[in-house]
């Protein structure tokens, strides 16, 4: 059992408002086909779907219900990786769904797969990749599945490393795929440690190394380009789980704080994973793979007789597991680059600012005598703690902050981090448990920037009171 309180949850009612008057707005265009319920020019469903009367209550019943969450678009929720779809997302995702294409195969969805695919390439264009074979997925986890699945395919008895810090996917897949695993050391920054991975490698049996471009739980930055060559020297593939900080390669270079680097070699690697629900401005289910070489693309061959007959050209669902998945991701993510443009300018610009406003909220928990950050932040996550001298009184005062910070309309997140390894970082605590609850601020809003000093004022304040 769990000892996490539950925390009262529930949007500001005027928003649920909203929510129940925008789904009643919609319904009228919730279908196309006039068999199949015809919206008509009043406004109304044609009844002989459904009983409009039922429809609507449910649809006021669901407005209510939607109200019991955290108010994810809003500038003052700053906590886990969560944050609205772009409005064009929205809009094309919707207008697909009218559709309902399944991007398994052309027949399926013949425009959506074209305009998946085109998406694809500009992904692969965005890391420098001179050739790939790609595709959406429903996750992250799924994407990062599927590169774990070539690997194994390539080399079936071989291991594979993460590091400590990496998504708890890794290993737990490689479990589901009989894989072996072993786990490298973090260092003092939450980066995958280069020098044991060096001595790991040289051991051998090794078939893959997934290193993180962005972690889950501090954004760090493993040194891609470093493990690149240790790869290359023991003839090993190496897999970038940058799920989180993909997009980042948009603004790597501009910002002296982020070294450009580990984004230049992102162009040499075997298999990347980012996720457009993410930091690509979608609604979930929009995760994404790339190969650097598309001749993985027979590992994944299979038997289908019901499908694939269209056309020669290649189906999405013979390069991937996963079959039955919607093309209205694919529509959304497309028409988002087109408008925002996957460029420098373009979304590099919304998270220029959201990485600024990280940096100044980092640099007021730095100045502050209340508080204290983890690390330094190297992309946009912030983590920080109330300056107390025990471990066990950090993790107390980060709960009641947590608390504190919602009844004032601040969301942010948490993060359990070991003790020693706090302390190996620079923290002067005593460790007298063996993990710490600190607090953790997911960034990811370009409007942060406006409320960042605000913020850090709130956390000052509320630790203030517990310092
Ligand atoms: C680095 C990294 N990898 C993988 C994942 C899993 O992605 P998803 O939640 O889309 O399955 C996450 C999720 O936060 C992540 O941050």
């Amino acid at each position: 059992m769990s000892d996490v309180q539950q925390q009262a949850v529930a949007l500001d009612p005027e928003l649920v408002e909203a929510i129940i008057a925008r789904a009643q707005q919609l319904l009228p265009f919730g279908s196309l086909w006039p068999d199949a319920g015809l919206a008509t020019a009043e406004g109304r469903v044609t009844p002989d779907i459904e009983d409009e009367a039922e429809v609507r209550s449910a649809l006021d019943e669901l407005g209510r219900r939607l109200g019991e969450m955290y108010p994810y678009g809003d500038v003052k929720y700053i906590g886990q990786i969560l944050k609205a779809p772009h409005p064009v997302a929205w809009a094309a995702n919707a207008v697909t769904t009218l559709i309902n294409p399944n991007n398994h195969a052309l027949d399926g969805g013949p425009a959506t797969a074209h305009l998946e695919k085109e998406v694809m390439a500009e992904l692969a264009c965005m890391f420098g990749m001179t050739q790939h074979l790609g595709h959406l997925t429903s996750s992250g986890t799924i994407a990062n599945l599927e590169a774990l699945f070539v690997a194994r395919e390539l080399a079936p008895d071989g291991v594979v490393l993460s590091s400590e810090a990496a998504h708890y996917t890794h290993k737990r897949m490689c479990a589901l795929l009989r894989m072996g695993h072993e786990t490298v050391p973090q260092d003092e920054l939450g980066r995958m440690d280069v020098d044991a991975l060096e001595q790991r490698l040289a051991q051998g049996g090794v078939s893959l190394v997934v290193a993180t471009l962005g972690t889950t739980s501090l954004g760090a930055i493993d040194p891609v380009h470093r493990i690149l060559e240790l790869c290359r020297k023991h003839d090993v593939r190496l897999h970038v789980d940058a799920a989180y900080g993909g997009f980042h390669t948009l603004i790597a270079g501009d910002d002296p704080a982020v070294d450009p680097a580990p984004f230049a070699a992102l162009s040499q690697v075997d298999s990347i994973v980012v996720d457009p629900h993410k930091h690509g401005l979608q609604s979930f289910g929009c995760g994404s793979v790339l190969f650097k070489d598309p001749a993985v693309g027979r590992l994944y061959l299979h038997d289908s007789p019901y499908t694939y007959f269209t056309s020669d050209e290649l189906h999405l669902g013979e390069i991937s597991l996963e079959c039955s998945r919607s093309g209205a991701p694919a529509a959304a993510f497309w028409a988002t680059a087109r408008v925002v443009g996957l460029t420098p300018d373009g979304l590099g610009g919304q998270l220029r600012r959201s990485r600024a406003a990280a940096k100044r909220i980092a640099a007021g928990f730095e100045r502050g005598a209340r508080s204290r950050l983890v690390v330094e932040p190297e992309l946009d996550i912030v983590c920080y703690y109330p300056a107390l001298n025990t471990a066990s009184e950090i993790s107390g005062a980060s709960d009641r902050a947590f608390d504190e910070l919602a009844e004032r309309g601040w969301h942010v997140a948490k993060l359990t981090v070991d003790a020693e390894w706090l302390r190996a970082s620079g923290a002067d605590i005593v460790a007298d448990s063996e993990t710490v609850t600190v607090l953790r601020s997911c960034v990811m809003k370009p409007e942060h920037l406006e409320i960042a000093d605000e913020f850090v004022d709130v956390v000052d304040d509320v630790f203030g009171q517990l310092v």
